[in-house]
Parts: structure tokens; C-alpha cells; sequence
């Protein structure tokens, strides 16, 4: 850490900041002390130009389209590794040897079964529901299954929560898409990978059996390791501000999920498929790049522009080469993709998109791919909350074991009326 200083001076006192220093990227201003000193707050709605705690899991640049897990380049880590080897990494901080692969692999594929009872839950459910309500509170319902293991304060029940978190959440999120349709649920299978096993969960009925496709397999892998984790995000936070009150990590989860949701956020991969379909041939592109950069028109570019990529996304250029991979493997070719690379291209050329450093993220080619594996849009932000389980799980860790963590709580810039005096319900 840096113990270089910055110097703001207020109503004629001077104060002086700590400027701290992390491992790479900007300083940061530590401004704990600046209210006792100052009686003024700082003003950053949207937080966008503060960081809210330490953190050694998840780096990005930005402005060079960087993204690192534990100093590994998101890209590297899509190329040669796998889901479970990533969460190993983001739960533990390195790559694991075979051992320990074998036995975390072992542990979560022991813990994939979900308690009977909690099947119930589903049948409280319209048939219609969108399976990301279906997911808040089925989510939120494990708190109530495995109190046992909700002492924050012991980091081995930290472990077997995360782990059942982990483990749980792809039959979970396999079981709203089965209530969705109306078959059957299926229960895991220990013989088959992470994904492989949702991949059946999924798409298998019990009248027969289910073949795994391994390109599928390993794009699906591959898309779950590009949504493990990314930083201090906004369903990230939440799991973070929920968390630091002490409330139990599966309550935590599930408030990272109903953030997710949001169409600013996770819900882009849905938003961005819709779109491209509303879209539909390149011809139509123009009208709707006039659109997007109409300011009195809501119309928004989906699955384009970042609050932190001021680049390409890395996830996006992965993204874009696996939609390839899983067409020839299915022997599918979606005109939208075409599409896509043809707005992706008119976009990247338009002074308005360059100017305000729009580029196409994660979401902009993953819907192509999902729909060609056979997800309905719904479920799409369901696999990117399956996916980020594993980041929420390891923020959530390293908050809690962090000896200085305190309580998130913001303050505000109060624009409401003074004190007055109350009027009784007759005389108003
Ligand atoms: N299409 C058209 N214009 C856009 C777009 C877009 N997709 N994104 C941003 N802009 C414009 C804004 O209108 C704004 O213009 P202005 O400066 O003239 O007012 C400027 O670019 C900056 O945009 P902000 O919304 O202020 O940037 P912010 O960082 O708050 O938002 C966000 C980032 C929410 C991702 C935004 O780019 C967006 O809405 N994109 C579409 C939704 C999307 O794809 N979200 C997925 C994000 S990735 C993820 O969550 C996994």
C-alpha cells in the first residue's frame, strides 16, 4: 500500500486523504475519516467513482477490455479450463492441482440433490411464472433447509453453504425450466460433469435416455466460466450489502438474483436476443441504430455499451467464436447471427457509438447461442445467475472474513422538506 496522501481543502481547512494503492489499477482516495473531519459527505450516485471494499478475486481494465479472475486472463481461462476449475480458483484464490479438482469436484457433485420438500415450492408457482421469480424464491427458500449451516461466523459452515449453493443452483434453476414446460423434474446424475448434468437435468425426460453432446457441453462450460464473476457489479453489491448485515448466504443469493434481473443488468441477455428478432434482417438495422441514438426515444442498443468496458468485452469476443462452434456442432445456422455481426459491425463504425465507447458485451452473442441449445429467452438470465452463483459465493466469503468489514451503509444528499410541525387529519 502506498502512504502517499491527497490534500482537499473545504471551507478554507485543509484535509488529507490516505491514497491507497491495490496490486494493479487506480488508486482510491480513502475518504473514512473525511465526514469527521469535514461534516461533508461525498455525492456518488451510481457509484461510479467509488470503490466500496478490498478485493483480490476479480480485476478488470476497462479501457483495455482486461478481465482477470486471480490475476488468470478471462480469455486464457475460457480457452483451457473449466467451470469447476474456475470456481476452485475464485473460491480458493489458485488454480487447483488434480487432487484437489478431483475431491471439489467430488464435493459439489455431493451435493447437487436438493431436499426433497423443497420440490413442494415449485407447485405454489403459476405454470407461466418467469423462472427468475421462480428463482428468487426458491433461492431464498434454501434458508430454510439448511439452517444448519447459516453460522456466518464459522468458516466451515461459510464452506458447506458455498458449496450447496454452488451445487444446488443448476438443479434448482433445471427445475423451473421443467415446471415451465410441464414435465417431470429429473434428479442429478454423479456420473456426469457440472454441466453435463444440467444439460439432462434440463433438456432429458425419463422415457429415455439423454446424450450429452460434448461441444455443447464444453460451450455451455464455457459460457458459465465468462459469467462467473465480475468484480463489485450491481447484483454483486447486493449480495455484499445484504451480506453485511450478517443476513444467511442463501437469503444473500437470492438478492443477487432479484438484482440480476433487472434488463440494465443480467436481464440483457434476454433483451438482447428480443431485440435481434425484432430487428430481424440486416436491412432493418438502420432504422433502429437511428433509434438507439435518438435521445427522445427509450430505445437502447441491448447487449451493447458497459459501465466499466470502454473496449471490447473479452467475454464478447469468446462469445462470438462459440456461437460457430455450437452451430456446426448442432448443425443449425440462425440468420440472427448474421444479423447480429452485421449490426455489431455498423455500430462499431457509427460516430455516435464511438464517441461514447459503445461496444458490444457479453450479452450481445450469448442469447444466439442459448437459443440454439434449445433455452426459451427466460431461462437465459437464469443460466447467467447459475453461473455467477460461484462469484457471488467467493465476494460474499472474502467480505465476511475480512476482519475490518462494517455494515454497507450509504449516507445521502437529503433534498426533502425541513422539520414542520404535524397538521391533524381535520384541519388539512
Ligand atoms: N444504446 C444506445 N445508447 C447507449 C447505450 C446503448 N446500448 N448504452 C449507453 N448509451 C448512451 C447513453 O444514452 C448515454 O448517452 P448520453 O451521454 O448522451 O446521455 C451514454 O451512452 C452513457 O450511457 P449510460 O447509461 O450513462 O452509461 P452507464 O454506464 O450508466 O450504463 C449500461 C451502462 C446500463 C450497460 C448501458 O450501456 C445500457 O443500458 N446498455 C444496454 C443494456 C445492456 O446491454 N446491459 C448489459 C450490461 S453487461 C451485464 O450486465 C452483464
Amino acid at each position: 500500500m502506498s502512504d502517499n496522501q491527497a490534500t482537499l481543502t473545504i471551507d478554507g481547512k485543509t484535509i488529507d486523504l490516505p491514497v491507497k494503492s491495490g496490486t494493479i489499477g487506480p488508486d482510491v482516495l480513502d475518504i473514512r475519516k473525511l465526514y469527521g473531519q469535514s461534516g461533508k459527505f461525498t455525492y456518488d450516485p451510481g457509484f461510479t467513482s467509488t470503490a466500496s471494499c478490498d478485493s483480490a478475486i476479480t480485476y478488470i481494465d476497462g479501457d483495455e477490455g482486461v478481465l482477470l479472475h486471480r490475476g488468470y486472463p478471462i480469455g486464457q481461462l475460457a480457452e483451457h479450463s473449466s467451470f469447476m476449475e474456475v470456481s476452485y480458483l475464485l473460491l480458493n484464490g489458485e488454480l487447483p492441482n488434480q487432487d484437489e479438482l478431483a475431491n471439489f469436484t467430488r464435493t459439489i457433485t455431493r451435493h447437487t440433490m436438493v431436499h426433497e420438500q423443497l420440490t413442494k415450492f415449485y407447485s405454489g408457482f403459476r405454470r407461466d411464472a418467469h423462472p427468475m421469480a421462480v428463482m428468487c424464491g426458491v433461492v431464498g427458500a434454501l434458508s430454510a433447509f439448511y439452517h444448519d449451516s447459516t453460522d456466518i461466523a464459522d468458516p466451515q459452515n461459510r464452506t458447506i453453504s458455498s458449496h450447496r449453493l454452488i451445487a444446488k443452483i443448476p438443479t434448482i434453476a433445471a427445475m423451473a425450466y421443467k415446471y415451465s414446460v410441464g414435465q417431470p423434474f429429473l434428479y442429478p446424475r454423479n456420473d456426469l460433469s457440472y454441466t453435463g448434468n444440467f444439460l439432462r437435468m434440463t433438456f432429458g425426460v425419463p422415457a429415455e435416455e439423454y446424450e450429452v453432446i460434448p461441444e455443447v457441453e464444453r460451450a455451455m462450460d464455457r459460457i458459465f466460466i465468462l459469467h462467473a464473476d465480475h468484480e463489485q457489479n450491481a447484483s454483486t453489491s447486493t449480495v455484499r450489502l445484504a451480506g453485511s448485515s450478517g443476513a444467511n448466504p442463501f437469503a444473500c443469493i437470492a438478492a443477487g438474483i432479484a438484482c440480476l434481473w433487472g434488463p440494465a443488468h443480467g436481464g440483457a441477455n434476454e433483451a438482447a436476443l428480443n431485440m435481434l428478432r425484432e430487428i430481424g434482417t440486416p436491412d432493418k438495422i438502420p432504422h433502429y441504430i437511428e433509434r438507439a441514438k435518438d435521445k427522445n426515444d427509450p430505445f437502447r442498443l441491448m447487449g451493447f455499451g458497459h459501465r466499466v468496458y470502454k473496449n471490447y468485452d473479452p467475454r464478447a469476443t469468446v462469445m462470438q467464436k462459440t456461437v460457430r462452434e455450437v452451430f456446426d456442432a448442432l448443425k443449425v445456422n440462425d440468420p440472427l447471427f448474421e444479423t447480429a455481426l452485421r449490426l455489431e459491425e455498423i455500430a462499431l463504425n457509427d460516430p455516435y457509438f464511438i464517441e461514447k465507447k459503445l461496444f458490444p458485451n457479453v450479452d450481445f452473442y450469448s442469447g444466439i447461442i442459448l437459443s440454439a441449445i434449445g433455452f426459451p429467452t427466460t431461462m437465459f438470465t437464469v443460466l447467467f445467475a447459475l453461473a455467477r452463483t460461484v462469484g457471488w459465493v467467493a465476494q460474499w466469503n472474502e467480505m465476511i472474513s475480512d476482519p475490518g468489514q462494517k455494515i454497507g451503509r450509504p449516507r445521502q444528499l437529503y433534498t426533502g422538506p425541513t422539520q414542520r410541525d404535524y397538521i391533524p387529519l381535520d384541519q388539512r
